[in-house]
């Protein structure tokens, strides 16, 4: 595929790259349109030796080929990377100031923006604002990851990683494929994925994953053996989607994915503090995390010693608040009107009748929307790359099934999150 790479006048240039390898690795041909500013970061000879084609920033080279009509209409794919808070602020203007603004008004096909600043300017109003008017417009623009930022500051301003923007891209691309009546090309995004990306872009989404700690003393906790894989698939899905994604994350076995703001937690009572007062501004919550339903009722404040002349310890457990049914229960005073709440049921059965009764009456005790249910068995779902659900919702509809790779079932997931927040 033809793909546009726009440079930003960030620091982060340099990151971009690696993209680039990453697309010309995969068999894609880059143009790639530096910004001037960009140049003070990494010169035009980079990009050219990297693409193997020449590089202009300037409207006024090579006139006769009226180059960003060209570029504009021929690219499959324009991703901005870094995207910086200017950059932003002109392609939300529609300013036409320099070969890749002009370029980008004349686009076709998707376009990605892969922001990169200070975390002041991501949250400066006049981002925000941009942001969502590009949103709003089909644009893609990832959320950028949580990190060490140019100067001693840290915060959300990073450039995601290229591999993130790397798929995010293909998954644009799939997506506005599947618009189109065209079969996806990269991976198995599904038909409604295209809708999917309309109906979240802009929406704020917080997903639970891993499992939960409680300590029992400063060395020792009860844990369990989720691995998150599937929370941080969806967390994934859902930025892919466009949505402003929070993942409150305990134990994971695997890293989140960045570009997705990230709160990391330990125990279920941290979980809980975190979900309710994200779920505040959230229009869904997904709650893919392991709970623990008990917790040690005296973790002990110092390592506890084996002791000859001492009973073994009793560990007395005490129960944990249910976090979906408290989200339930606030959400006619404090939450966004429409909130979707979506929860996780790992059941076993003996056969799939047993679990989807057991699921459904899950489903009507938690009094959440959406119920995403695992057939456990051994062996199976815990740490697996590959999962098998049925999706249930409140309104009684057939139950979807959806199995294949935790992103593949993500995306499932996703699809039915974005068409119960459609208005019906
Ligand atoms: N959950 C929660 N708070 C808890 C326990 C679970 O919010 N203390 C959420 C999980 O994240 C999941 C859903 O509730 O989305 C279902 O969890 P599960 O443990 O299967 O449900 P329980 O109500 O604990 O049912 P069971 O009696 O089968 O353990």
């Amino acid at each position: 595929m033809e793909v546009v790479l726009g440079v930003g006048g960030g620091i982060a240039a340099y990151k971009a790259a690696l993209l680039l390898r990453l697309f010309t690795e995969a068999g894609h041909a880059v143009t790639v349109i530096p910004t001037e500013a960009s140049t003070r970061f990494v010169g035009i000879a980079t990009w050219e030796a990297l693409s193997g084609r020449p590089v202009s920033n300037s409207v006024f080279d090579q006139v006769d080929k009226v180059n960003h009509v060209r570029l504009g209409h021929e690219a499959d794919l324009i991703v901005v990377a870094p995207a910086t808070a200017d950059l932003l602020a002109r392609a939300a203007a529609g300013l036409a100031s320099d070969l890749l603004t002009n370029t980008l008004l004349m686009a076709r096909g998707p376009v990605l923006f892969a922001p990169a600043m200070h975390t002041e300017m991501w949250r400066h109003p006049a981002t925000v604002a941009n942001v969502e008017l590009l949103r709003r417009r089909g644009a893609v623009v990832l959320d950028p990851a949580v990190g060490r930022l140019t100067g001693a500051d840290s915060g959300p301003g990073r450039l995601p990683e290229p591999e993130v923007i790397f798929q995010a891209a293909l998954a644009a691309v799939d997506a506005a494929l599947s618009q189109d009546g065209s079969l996806p090309q990269h991976g198995s995004l599904r038909q409604d994925d295209a809708t999917a990306l309309e109906i979240l872009a802009g929406k704020t989404v917080t997903v639970t994953a891993g499992g939960t700690r409680e300590p029992l003393d400063p060395v020792r906790f009860l844990g369990n053996r989720s691995s998150g894989k599937q929370g941080v698939a969806l967390a994934r899905a859902a930025a892919a989607a466009g949505a402003h994604v929070r993942l409150i994350s305990a134990h994971l076995e695997v890293p989140p994915p960045p570009g997705v703001e990230t709160i990391a937690v330990e125990t279920a009572l941290e979980l809980r503090a975190e979900t309710l007062s994200a779920a505040k501004d959230s229009d869904v919550v997904i709650m893919a995390a392991a709970v623990a339903d008990f917790r040690p009722a005296n973790p002990s404040g110092s390592k506890i010693k084996k002791r000859d002349d001492a009973d073994d310890p009793v560990i007395r457990l005490i129960r944990n608040p249910d976090i979906l049914a408290e989200l339930v229960q606030a959400r006619p005073q404090s939450a966004p009107a429409g909130q979707l709440l979506v929860g996780f049921a790992a059941e076993t059965g003996d056969e799939r009748g047993g679990v989807l009764e057991y699921a459904r009456a899950k489903l009507e005790r938690k009094g959440c929307d959406l119920l995403v249910v695992n057939h456990v068995g051994a062996g199976k779902v815990f740490g697996q790359d590959l999962n098998d659900v049925l999706i249930l919702d409140r309104d009684g509809g057939t139950p979807i099934p959806a199995a294949g790779t935790k992103d593949e079932v993500a995306r499932a997931v996703v699809e039915q999150v974005a068409a119960h927040l459609a208005p019906r």
